[in-house]
């Protein structure tokens, strides 16, 4: 397994909010976490992905614990993400926000990146974050700030620099999250697109629609715990997590 996550619990003071939640991604598999809001998902993303600590078991990648890596040598060990609310640098604009994932590797990276001292590792630099803007559809608005972007394109930006690391596994919290159906759909067929090619995904997801045609096996979580498991058909008929879903808004 590619990633496997064991027993974990993560609470913040009285509140239990991910208990005892056990799954695991095999290579090239998509595995989709689901709930309700405030069933938990970005806080076992963030102890997946090194941003909290939890209070007992275990993140393996890779056959490696994860617990105490820092979230930036994470992904360049191979694991990608991007985040719920978008994170992208407002004054760099599409091109440069992908470039400046390569420079994450090292800090003298950094400073050699900005600095650009190395001619060959820019243009290579350059070449590559072009081409992933291409392939995700924001070629032609490279040279756009996010600002000037549409929601889903600055979506697209985001998963191109998270593939800039060449991840090994690659999550994505909430990829839809907020955008009106068309800019939603986009997203959704970027994510086949992303599976097409082989790509190990763990999807974060409000919207069980999102999951349904993309996943090979779906995790239920609510309250924190996990309710569920099993591919899309078994998952859709499941009282547990019809009842889950019934129970709050959409
Ligand atoms: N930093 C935090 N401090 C205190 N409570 C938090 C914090 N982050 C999340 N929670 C609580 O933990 C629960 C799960 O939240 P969250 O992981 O964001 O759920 P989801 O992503 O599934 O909507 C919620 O009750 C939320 O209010
Ligand atoms: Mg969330």
């Amino acid at each position: 397994m590619l990633l496997e996550v064991t027993e974990l619990t993560k609470r913040f003071g009285g509140l239990i909010a991910v208990n005892a939640v056990s799954f695991a991604v095999a290579e090239r598999e998509v595995v989709s976490i689901v709930g309700p809001n405030g069933a938990g998902k970005t806080t076992l993303f963030n102890v997946i992905t090194g941003l909290l600590r939890p209070e007992a078991g275990d993140v393996r990648f890779d056959g490696r614990s994860t617990l105490g890596v820092a979230p930036h040598r994470l992904a360049t060990m191979g694991m990608g993400r991007t985040f719920q609310n978008i994170r992208l640098f407002a004054h760099l604009n599409a091109l440069e926000n992908v470039m400046i994932a390569r420079t994450a590797r090292t800090r003298a990276g950094v400073l050699d990146a900005l600095l650009w001292r190395d001619r060959a590792e820019r243009a290579r630099t350059v070449e590559q974050a072009e081409a992933l803007l291409d392939w995700v559809g924001v070629g032609a608005n490279r040279f756009r700030m996010p600002s000037e972007l549409p929601y889903g394109d600055q979506r697209r930006v985001e998963i191109a620099r998270a593939l800039a690391l060449e991840p090994r596994l690659l999550i994505l919290d909430e990829p839809t999250a907020g955008m009106v159906a068309r800019e939603a759909h986009g997203v959704i067929d970027l994510i086949g697109r992303l599976r097409d090619g082989g790509m190990t995904l763990l999807l974060i997801e409000h919207n069980m629609n999102v999951v349904m045609a993309a996943s090979d096996r779906i995790v239920v979580i609510n309250f924190g715990e996990r309710i569920a498991e099993g591919p899309p058909a078994e998952i859709r008929a499941d009282p547990r997590v019809i009842e889950a879903y019934l129970g709050v808004e959409e």
